[in-house]
């Protein structure tokens, strides 16, 4: 199979390495904004809010960015397939490819920028302002545009990954759309109504990330193996299929405080745990696979990181099977315990996937030889990321439980108040080491895919295949 290398494919290494860059720019800055936050928690808040920062501005940017990270690290992911599927973009493909670059960059500039100036919404998942909503939906459409152009529209005999990819390109522009629909005053003006829409809107946009991560952890395990046959196994097809329907069906976690039927908490329940325990079963078999045969030594960062992703889905199935029995979310309800499963599952699985799918991408970009591919300091810090992360979540669920029996139980619960006080500086001083480690990573990938930028645009004169659509027989197939 063809590799995605800018030595062989020039202008598409390009595409992929400043998408690359893109997301890990995002990366940090959700890292940063998290370290920020969580200086909130803690008794230096009064000097930051006497800098003019406060949770209100720094939670959205937080999450803001934490959405960016996965969207751009699987949209990269989607790139260096279409290019590893016809050759670099060219015409009118380079034209789309750079205005949606131009436009994500101008509302991530702004986003920025606006959130910092106190101008937020309030919302949950969309705290800025929809103009930055228009941009990045106009660039999504652009991304849909030479995606459907080169993958085409019919599914027949396509590995599972297309099929994931299919489906959450058209997903996000519907769930995006609805996301904004309280901008409509027949929408605002009716509280439940609006609730209900934007906590289904944000259901289904994680669903679209969650196709898109899962697709580029299909795609690069059968990359990293030479082998794509699992991509067209029955159990990556009931993933996508459960993947699917919970889209639709997850949103009913969110919305217990609304006048709802019983039945769509149970709907929404059942299939989030079928598709948490598919991905356990798929993550599982991907890992006996490659127990089969070891990675090569260029191949061992990407490889440890898809360890860990086999490691936090199972320990966030157990997590969320624990959390779902009925007296003990009446504890957790509203604590940080919640805080810590949304984290876990947004670090511990599709972080790991897509800090997986840079790891392997900086390889296939900046060669096996680059010191962030070869670098054992590397393999390391995805060790130290596991058990910093664990330590992490642990004291949130540890604070949140407190909190929740506290409530419970009153006077009679257990006095856990010594730990509630030094809480504030064990997070901060496990959150700051995980995020330092983390971006340490992120800055050596940046160098791969900044030093792979140099290397195409030292190559002169541009490659025969380059502007030139690739032939059928150069074309890999997928
Ligand atoms: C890639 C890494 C990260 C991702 C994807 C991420 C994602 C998130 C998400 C989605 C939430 C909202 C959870 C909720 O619904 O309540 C959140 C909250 C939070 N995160 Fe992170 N996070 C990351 C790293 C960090 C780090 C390294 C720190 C600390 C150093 C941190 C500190 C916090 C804090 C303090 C909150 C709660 C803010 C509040 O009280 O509302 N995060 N994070």
């Amino acid at each position: 199979m063809v590799g995605v290398q800018v030595n062989a494919i020039g202008q598409g290494g390009r595409s992929v390495a400043i998408l690359a860059l893109m997301a890990l720019g995002a990366c940090a800055l959700t890292l940063l904004g998290g370290m920020a936050a969580s200086i909130v928690y803690t008794s230096w808040e009064p000097s930051l809010r006497s800098s003019g920062l406060t949770l209100q501005h720094l939670r959205p940017i937080h999450e803001s960015f934490a959405f960016a990270w996965v969207f751009l690290g699987g949209v990269t992911v989607v790139h260096a397939w279409l290019i590893s599927l016809g050759g670099p973009f060219c015409g009118a493909e380079r034209m789309r490819f750079r205005a949606m670059i131009a436009l994500w960059l101008t509302a991530g500039a702004g986003i920025i920028v606006s959130l910092l100036a106190g101008r937020f919404t309030g919302r949950e998942y969309a705290g800025y302002h929809p103009a930055f909503g228009a941009m990045i939906l106009t660039g999504w459409a652009l991304f849909a545009w030479n995606f459907f152009a080169r993958a085409g529209f019919s599914l027949r005999g396509k590995p599972v990954y297309v099929w994931m990819w299919t489906a959450a390109i058209p997903l996000f522009a519907i769930t995006f759309l609805e996301a904004n629909a309280y901008t409509l005053e027949w929408i605002s003006r009716r509280p439940l109504r609006d609730i209900a829409i934007q906590w289904k809107a944000n259901g289904v946009m994680v669903g679209s990330f969650n196709l898109l991560a899962y697709g580029s952890m299909m795609w690069i395990a059968g990359k990293m193996r030479g082998n794509d046959s699992y991509a067209h196994s029955t159990t990556g097809f009931l993933l996508f299929a459960v993947g699917i329907i919970n889209t639709f069906t997850n949103y009913g976690h969110h919305t217990f405080h609304l006048p709802q039927t019983a039945w769509v908490h149970w709907v929404s329940f059942l299939v989030s745990m079928i598709e948490v325990i598919l991905l356990a079963k798929v993550t599982i078999d991907l890992w006996n696979l490659r127990r089969k045969a070891p990675p090569a030594p260029d191949l061992a960062v990407p490889a440890r990181f898809a360890s860990s992703v086999t490691l936090w889905t199972c320990l966030m199935l157990a997590s969320a099977i624990a959390m779902s029995v009925p007296p003990v979310n009446s504890l957790i309800h509203g604590t940080h315990i919640v805080t810590a499963h949304a984290m876990g599952t947004m670090i511990g699985i599709d972080s790991m996937i897509l800090w997986c799918a840079m790891s392997w991408a900086a390889r296939q970009l900046a060669g096996p030889a680059h010191a962030a591919v070869r670098d054992p300091w590397m393999r390391r810090a995805v060790t130290a990321l596991d058990h910093l992360l664990i330590v992490f979540l642990t004291l949130f669920a540890i604070r949140g439980a407190s909190a929740g029996l506290a409530r419970q139980l009153g006077p009679s619960a257990p006095d856990l108040s010594r730990f509630v006080a030094a809480f504030p500086a064990l997070m901060v001083a496990v959150g700051f080491t995980f995020a330092s480690v983390a971006l340490w990573m992120v800055a050596r990938w940046m160098g791969a895919f900044v030093r792979a930028l140099r290397t195409a645009d030292a190559e002169a004169p541009p490659t025969a295949s380059e502007g030139t659509p690739v032939p059928d027989s150069d074309r890999v197939a997928v």
